[in-house]
């Protein structure tokens, strides 16, 4: 087994743990982003949107709507819709909703609607994933490329402290790098930390909710060495993704995503963590498309 299975392998035992309930469920969870300089595809510049409705329909065979369901996205742009009886969703589609009357900051235009992804199925459970939903302002907004980009934060964030980032390098890091975990524990590729070290703490990197959860002093180091328990591995692949979003502008999330993830799956309950943990596994993978190619330090 590879260690992309075993981590599966083992994600699933820990889901069957969690899930005591035998009836059968499908879950279809997401994330919306404000699309605000209008691109029609995820950016730097997008953030995840709160508030924002969601629908979820299927057709059937004659393109009739045979079923739909609709949920609004909480602050961290995340939305979750179960399904009972574990329906084949495979033929359904996700789309922001706009309605005329609200069509205002950023939910004037709805992005295009993505299909759903089996995720897995086990355990009378099935996980849909769909890909990064957009909703856009009537007009680009000012912080657009042309002018110098805004930081964005989050609208209404609750108690939860950001840690500080410092500016990034002014030359992006275009070369397209992505590496699972293993291969950020090498110490021959210290000089491909960014922003944070070996030696962050867990709590400054990741903030409050982290350290309520893994305590001040773990580090980052001790973070990748992670294994055994749900909230461990995801606190290694959550400590990859972050690495990644700082080496690479190509890495599928941006590093506030990363950390409000990260929030969502400390927050939540074992399957909002296990999903992300295995959300994150994926992408520290590059999906097979991006390749691991640090050079070694001097
Ligand atoms: C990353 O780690 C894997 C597994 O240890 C190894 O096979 C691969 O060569 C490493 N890649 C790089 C670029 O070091």
């Amino acid at each position: 087994m590879d260690s992309l299975q075993k981590f599966l392998f083992s994600s699933l035992l820990l889901l069957a743990a969690a899930v005591n309930e035998t009836r059968a469920d499908a879950l279809v969870t997401g994330t919306v982003f404000c699309d605000q300089c209008k691109e029609g595809q995820r950016s730097v510049f997008d953030y995840p949107l709160n508030g924002v409705k969601v629908v979820v329909a299927c057709t059937d065979n004659n393109g009739q709507v045979s079923m739909w369901k609709g949920e609004t996205t909480n602050w961290l742009g995340n939305y979750a819709m179960r399904f009972d009886g574990s329906p084949d969703l495979s033929g359904c589609y996700a789309q922001v909703s706009v309605s005329g009357e609200e069509s205002t900051g950023c939910a004037a235009v709805a992005g295009p609607a993505q299909g759903l992804r089996l995720l897995f199925k086990m355990f009378y459970m099935e996980i849909y994933a769909v890909d990064s939903l957009l909703s856009q302002p009537a007009q680009p907004m000012a912080s657009c490329p042309g002018s110098i980009p805004e930081p964005v934060t989050p609208p209404n964030p609750p108690t939860i402290r950001f840690p500080p980032i410092r500016p990034l390098p002014p030359v992006p890091f275009w070369e397209g790098s992505v590496c699972p975990y293993e291969n950020w524990t090498m110490p021959e590729y210290i000089c491909h930390w960014k922003v944070v070290g070996p030696d962050t703490k867990v709590a400054v990197a990741f903030g409050l909710i982290a350290a309520r959860r893994y305590g001040t002093d773990m580090s980052l180091k001790e973070g990748l060495q992670g294994r055994g328990d749900l909230y461990m591995t995801l606190l290694r692949e959550g400590t990859a993704a972050l690495l990644n979003s700082y080496n690479s502008l190509q890495f599928v999330y941006p590093t506030l995503v990363v950390i409000e993830r990260m929030n969502w799956a400390l927050l939540g309950s074992p399957q909002q963590a296990l999903l992300t943990a295995l959300l994150f596994s994926r992408a520290n993978s590059g999906f097979g498309n991006v390749r691991c190619n640090l050079t070694p330090c001097k």
